[in-house]
C-alpha cells in the first residue's frame, strides 16, 4: 500500500509518502520563523501559509521518491484536533487528490497519530498507556489496539507544552519555547522546592498546568532580572546565565516529575505492561529521562519515538492512515475537521468510493 499523509493542523505544513510502513519521503515546511515574532501561532497566516505551501511541497514529495500521484492507494489527512483553518487547506487538498485521481480517503486522528508514530521505528504492544504530551495536549489513554483509544485522563486547563510555551514567553525566550527552556535547563542543577507539582493530591488522572506556569510568573515577579532582553539574539545554542538555567532546570523536573506520578498511577490502575509517551514535549530531556527511569524500576516496556518522530510531522499521519485503512476504515467526501476541544467523531465508512 502507497500512502500519502498530509499534515496541517498547526504551524507545520507537511506531507509524506509511506509504502507498507516504510517511510519513501517526507517535506515539511515549518513556519516557526514566521509566528515567532508574534510569540506564538497567528491562525489565519497559518493557514495561509499551509495554501500557499502545499502544492509545491507535493511536486517535490514526488520528485523527491519518483513515484506518481497515480499510484497511491491511499490519501490520509489530519482531520483535528487542530486550529480550523488550517485543517480545513489540508482536507481541501487531500479531498481534490482523493476526487480527482479516485484515490480513497481517510481522515486521522492527529493526538492518535502521535502515539502510533513510533511504530515506524518499533513494534508498538498493546495493551498500552499512552501519554501524549503536545501543544495542545496533555492526554492520558488506555490504547487496547492500535485503533482503539480510551482516555483516562487529560487537563483541565493548559497543555504542558502551552505551559512550556508561555514560560518562555514570560522569561522573553523564543517562540516555541519548550526547546529552549529544555536546553537551558542542561546548563545548572534543578531545585526540587522551586516549583510545585500540580494537581497530584486528587485520585484523578486529569491533570492541571495552570498552576506551574503562575508559580513561574510569580518567582519572575520576584526576580525580574531573568526576563530576557532581546528573544530575537537567543537561539538554543546561546549560553544562559546561572540564575536562568536553576529556573529552566527546575522547571523542567517539576513538569517532569508531575508526568511521571500521574503516569505511574495510570499503569497502575490499568495494569498493563506497555507505555508509549508521544507529542512534541516528548522530546524534552528531563521528561525521557524520568519516563524512562519509571518505567525500569516498574519493569515496563516503553516505546519513545525518536526527536524528530516526537513533533508533527506527516509520516505519522500515513501511518495511521494505512493501519485504519487495514481494518476497512475510510471516510467520503464529507469528512469534517474537527477543531481543539471538540470530540473527534467515530464516523468511518468501510466503502473505498
Ligand atoms: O506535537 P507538537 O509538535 O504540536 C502539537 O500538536 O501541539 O508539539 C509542540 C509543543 C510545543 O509546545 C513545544 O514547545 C513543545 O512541543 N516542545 C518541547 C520540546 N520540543 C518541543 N517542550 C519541551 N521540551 C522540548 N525539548
Ligand atoms: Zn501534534
Amino acid at each position: 500500500m502507497l500512502s500519502l499523509g498530509i499534515e496541517t493542523s498547526c504551524d507545520e505544513t507537511a506531507l509524506a509518502l509511506l509504502e507498507e510502513g516504510r517511510v519513501l519521503g517526507e517535506v515539511i515546511f515549518s513556519q516557526v520563523d514566521k509566528h515567532s515574532i508574534f510569540g506564538g501561532v497567528v491562525p489565519e497566516m497559518a493557514s495561509r501559509e499551509h495554501l500557499r505551501k502545499l502544492q509545491p511541497l507535493w511536486q517535490r514529495l514526488l520528485q523527491q521518491t519518483g513515484r506518481r500521484a497515480e499510484e497511491l492507494d491511499l490519501i490520509a489527512v489530519a482531520r483535528g484536533p487542530g486550529l480550523l483553518g488550517c485543517l480545513l487547506v489540508g482536507l481541501g487538498f487531500a479531498k481534490g487528490l482523493s476526487l480527482g485521481l479516485k484515490i480513497p480517503l481517510v481522515g486521522v486522528n492527529h493526538l492518535q497519530a502521535h502515539l502510533l508514530a513510533p511504530g515506524l521505528e518499533q513494534e508498538l504492544k498493546f495493551p498500552a498507556v499512552g501519554l501524549l504530551v503536545s501543544g495542545g495536549h496533555t492526554n492520558l489513554y488506555k490504547i487496547d489496539s492500535s485503533i482503539h483509544f480510551r482516555l483516562l485522563g487529560r487537563t483541565l486547563d493548559d497543555a504542558v507544552g502551552e505551559a512550556f510555551d508561555k514560560t518562555a514567553r514570560a522569561l522573553n525566550l523564543p517562540y516555541p519555547g519548550g526547546v529552549y527552556i529544555d536546553r537551558f535547563a542542561g546548563f545548572a542543577e534543578p531545585d526540587q522546592d522551586m516549583f510545585p507539582r500540580p494537581y497530584l493530591d486528587t485520585p484523578s488522572l486529569d491533570f492541571s498546568f495552570s498552576g506551574l506556569k503562575t508559580a513561574l510568573i510569580n518567582h519572575i515577579r520576584k526576580h525580574p532580572r531573568l526576563v530576557q532582553e532581546n528573544p530575537l539574539e537567543i537561539t538554543p545554542e546561546s549560553i544562559p546565565d546561572p540564575e536562568l538555567a536553576g529556573v529552566c532546570a527546575s522547571f523542567n523536573l517539576a513538569a517532569a516529575e508531575t508526568l511521571q506520578a500521574k503516569l505511574e498511577r495510570a499503569v497502575i490502575s490499568s495494569g498493563v505492561q506497555n507505555v508509549i509517551m508521544a507529542g512534541g514535549v516528548a522530546a524534552n530531556s528531563m521528561i525521557r529521562e524520568k519516563i524512562q527511569g519509571l518505567c525500569r524500576r516498574m519493569g515496563l516496556n516503553l516505546v519513545l519515538p525518536s526527536l524528530k518522530l516526537c513533533t508533527d510531522n506527516a509520516s505519522m499521519i500515513a501511518c495511521c492512515g494505512e493501519i485504519l485503512a487495514r481494518h476497512g476504515m475510510y471516510h467520503n467526501l464529507e469528512l469534517e475537521a474537527v477543531p481543539r476541544g471538540r470530540k473527534i467523531p467515530w464516523d468511518y465508512v468501510r466503502d473505498k468510493s
